[in-house]
C-alpha cells in the first residue's frame, strides 16, 4: 500500500543519500504521502519562481503535473535535470489546446484583421509549445495568482486578449476583477470552423476565451454553493478561479491554492469554510486547522486523477533511481521552444 512505512523509509533514505543534489518541489494538490518529502510546496506561480532557487541541485524532482515540470526545465539551467515521477501525470485542461489548433486560431484572428491588436496570454496549465507561441507573438504566461496583472499588462499592449486554455479563469478575471462585461467575452471552440464565431463577433470581443476547462473544478455548481449555505449556517465559500463563473459569482472568496491556504491560516477559530478546489488540499486544510470547520464544497469526491498519479511508490522509484545514478522520466524541452516559452514566462515573472 502507498502509505507503507517501509516505502516512507526508502524515500527518506534515498533522499538523504542524494542530499543537496536533489530538490523536491510539490504542488498543493499532491497526496500527503508525497508532499511530506517536498523541500518546497506551492501554487503554480511559487513553484515556477522556486524552480531556479537551487542552481546547485543536479536533479529537480517535480511532484506535480507535466506542464509544471516542463516549466521547471525551461526556467533552470541545462545542467539541471527535471524528473516527473510518473509520465502519465498530465493535465486534461492543458491537453485541450494543441499547438496546431492555436496556430489555426491565430490565422482566424488574422483573417478577421485583429491578430495585430490581440495579445495571447496562456495560463500556466498549457504545454511548453503554447507558452512558446505566446512568447513569439508578444504575449505572456499567467497563473491563477497573477491573472489580473497579466491581463492589465496585455491590455496595455493591445486591444484584445486571446486567453488560453481556461475559459473560466479568463472570464472570472476579466469580468469579476476588471469590470469587463460577459458580452465582451466570446468563446473560441477549436473543434468548429472559425472557432464557431463570426468575424464580427471576433472584432467586437475584448476577451477571446479558448474553450478549455478543468474537469475537477468543473464539477462544482451554483447548487453546490446553495446547498452548503443551507447545510452550514454562516459558512464562508472559498473557491479556485478555475471554477465556473456562476460558482465564483456566488462564492465569498476566490484565489489560487496558495491564497486559499493563506486565507484559512488567517481565518478566526470557530469559523466555517467550504472550499471549492481539489480534495487532497481540502483534506490537508481540515487536518491543519482542527479549530476551524473546513468542508469540501461538493458532496462528491473530487481528486485530480492526474495529480494523484504521483504516489509514494513512484516517488521512491524516482529517488532510488537517481541515487543509483540512473536518471528516469526526465522532462526536456527543446532549445527553440525553451527560448520562446522562457520569454513568455519571464514576462510573467517580471509583472509588478
Ligand atoms: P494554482 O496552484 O496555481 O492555484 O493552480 C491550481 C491548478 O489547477 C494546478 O493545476
Ligand atoms: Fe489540470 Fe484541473 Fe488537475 Fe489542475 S486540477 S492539474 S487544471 S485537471
Amino acid at each position: 500500500p502507498a502509505s507503507d512505512p517501509a516505502l516512507v523509509e526508502r524515500a527518506r533514505r534515498a533522499k538523504a543519500a542524494l542530499g543537496d543534489r536533489v530538490f523536491v518541489l510539490g504542488h498543493h494538490y499532491q497526496r500527503d504521502e508525497v508532499i511530506q518529502f517536498a523541500d518546497v510546496t506551492g501554487d503554480s506561480f511559487k513553484l515556477a519562481q522556486q524552480a531556479a532557487a537551487r542552481p546547485e541541485a543536479e536533479y529537480i524532482v517535480f511532484c506535480g503535473v507535466h506542464f509544471m515540470a516542463e516549466s521547471a526545465d525551461i526556467l533552470t539551467s541545462d545542467a539541471q535535470k527535471v524528473v516527473l515521477p510518473d509520465m502519465a501525470a498530465g493535465c486534461s485542461m492543458a491537453d485541450m489546446a494543441t499547438f496546431d489548433q492555436v496556430e489555426e486560431c491565430w490565422d482566424v484572428l488574422a483573417d478577421a484583421g485583429i491578430a495585430d491588436v490581440t495579445v495571447p496570454i496562456t495560463y500556466m496549465n498549457s504545454s511548453a509549445d503554447i507558452k512558446a507561441f505566446c512568447g513569439r507573438n508578444g504575449g505572456a504566461v499567467c497563473t491563477s495568482s497573477n491573472a489580473r496583472r497579466a491581463l492589465d499588462w496585455a491590455f496595455s499592449r493591445g486591444e484584445k486578449v486571446l486567453f488560453l486554455p481556461d475559459q473560466h479563469l479568463g472570464r472570472n478575471t476579466a469580468v469579476l476583477e476588471m469590470g469587463l462585461s460577459l458580452d465582451d467575452c466570446v468563446v473560441y471552440n477549436p473543434h468548429r470552423p472559425n472557432g464557431g464565431l463570426t468575424e464580427q463577433q471576433l472584432r467586437d470581443a475584448k476577451m477571446i476565451l479558448w474553450r478549455g476547462h478543468c474537469s475537477v473544478h468543473g464539477r462544482f455548481t451554483a447548487e453546490s454553493v446553495d446547498d452548503v449555505r443551507e447545510r452550514v449556517p454562516g459558512v464562508n465559500v472559498l473557491v479556485h478561479p478555475e471554477c465556473r463563473h456562476e460558482v465564483v459569482v456566488k462564492a465569498d472568496h476566490v484565489g489560487s491554492t496558495e491564497h486559499i491556504i493563506k486565507t484559512l491560516t488567517e481565518a478566526p477559530a470557530g469559523s466555517s469554510w467550504a472550499i471549492g478546489t481539489e480534495l487532497n488540499l481540502v483534506k490537508r486544510l481540515a487536518a491543519m486547522f482542527p479549530d476551524k470547520n473546513v468542508s469540501f464544497l461538493d458532496r462528491t469526491v473530487c481528486y485530480c486523477s492526474t495529480m494523484n498519479r504521483i504516489d509514494l511508490p513512484h516517488l521512491v522509484w524516482a529517488l532510488e533511481s537517481l541515487a543509483a545514478g540512473q536518471v528516469v522520466n526526465q522532462i526536456t524541452v527543446d532549445a527553440e521552444t525553451t527560448h520562446w516559452a522562457k520569454v513568455a514566462l519571464d514576462r510573467m515573472l517580471a509583472l509588478p
